[in-house]
């Protein structure tokens, strides 16, 4: 406890143009993020100091921005100045960066947004340790549950409620988390992860649409995939077609490819993490490898 309280008063964040101790941050309870969800965000890992994937991320970030019509307040140089800056107070070789702007301040309660408001953009990055070697031996486990969300799922939103309840709902069932299953019967993806399964040596995922968010790590396997000549398609997925995949992983920024070896109670493949999940593992590592040695 006191470990964690002492790194929590040396965290340095950045708040609308300034780096200050996190225990000096506040916002105004104006704030439209705060009131209405009114903004979006990105989470993005830091090997060894290095963004990884950034210009991933920024497209991203910039599509959410102009899907939900707030002007991007920086520039690309300025975004990743801002992010470098915050990343070099802090001692962690690896980290996850956490990048939030919302619609800004406005006084007066309305739905519906006053021009000109000055976003507020907020960033704060935390260690990031690896996933435990014992969940990578066992896989998690996962429960199927309905996608109770929006239609525009693309959009990397701050208002993550339905996520948050899926997360707690397949908690209450004794899992570790959730695959979610659309009203139209096709599997989106995790509740805060994309899906890929493995049918018969293929890597097999749901296509990016509005049902989904469009996930950086996801693409970085496509294209490790891709260079080791294992095959990478896009394919609409039901809920049979987990239920008779050889694997299945989650994949996100700061878990890499976890993957699933119980599926509402059943065996995943032989119930273990599969044979293309730990070839993909070690591809993955020397991906970042080289990364980081600035090759790829
Ligand atoms: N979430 N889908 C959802 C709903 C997510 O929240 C995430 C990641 C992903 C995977 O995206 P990526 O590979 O770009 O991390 C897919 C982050 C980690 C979070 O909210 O903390």
């Amino acid at each position: 406890m006191s470990q964690n309280l002492s790194v929590v008063s040396q965290q340095i964040v950045y708040l609308n143009g300034e780096y200050i101790p996190m225990s000096e941050s506040q916002i105004s309870t104006q704030d439209r993020g705060f009131l209405f969800g009114d903004g979006v965000y990105e989470v993005i890992p830091v090997y060894q100091q290095k963004l990884f994937a950034w210009e991933e991320h920024l497209q991203r970030l910039k599509n959410s921005l102009a899907a939900v019509s707030i002007a991007n307040p920086l520039t690309d140089d300025a975004w990743l100045d801002l992010l470098n800056t915050l990343i070099a107070k802090h001692p962690w070789q690896d980290q996850f960066v956490y990048l939030q702007v919302t619609r800004g301040i406005q006084m007066q309660r309305d739905h519906l947004p006053a021009d000109c408001l000055t976003p507020t953009i907020y960033a704060y990055t935390n260690p990031l340790k690896p996933v435990d070697d014992k969940i990578l031996m066992q896989g998690i486990q996962v429960v199927t549950l309905e996608d109770i969300r929006w239609l525009r799922c693309d959009i990397k939103a701050i208002a993550l409620l339905p996520n948050v309840l899926m997360k707690l709902a397949a908690k209450h069932q004794g899992a570790d988390d959730a695959i979610l299953v659309g009203r139209d019967g096709t599997i989106s993806e995790g509740s805060a992860s994309n899906v890929v399964i493995v049918k018969n040596g293929e890597l097999l995922t749901p296509p990016n649409s509005h049902k989904l968010l469009p996930g950086v790590t996801r693409i970085v396997i496509e294209r490790v995939a891709t260079s080791h000549q294992l095959s990478f398609a896009e394919r609409e997925l039901t809920l049979k077609d987990l239920q008779s995949a050889d694997e299945i992983w989650l994949t996100s920024s700061t878990k890499e490819a976890l993957p699933v070896t119980l599926l509402d109670g059943e065996k995943v493949g032989s119930g273990v993490p599969g044979p293309v999940w730990n070839k993909m593992r070690e591809h993955y590592q020397e991906y970042k490898a080289q990364f980081i040695a600035g090759v790829v």
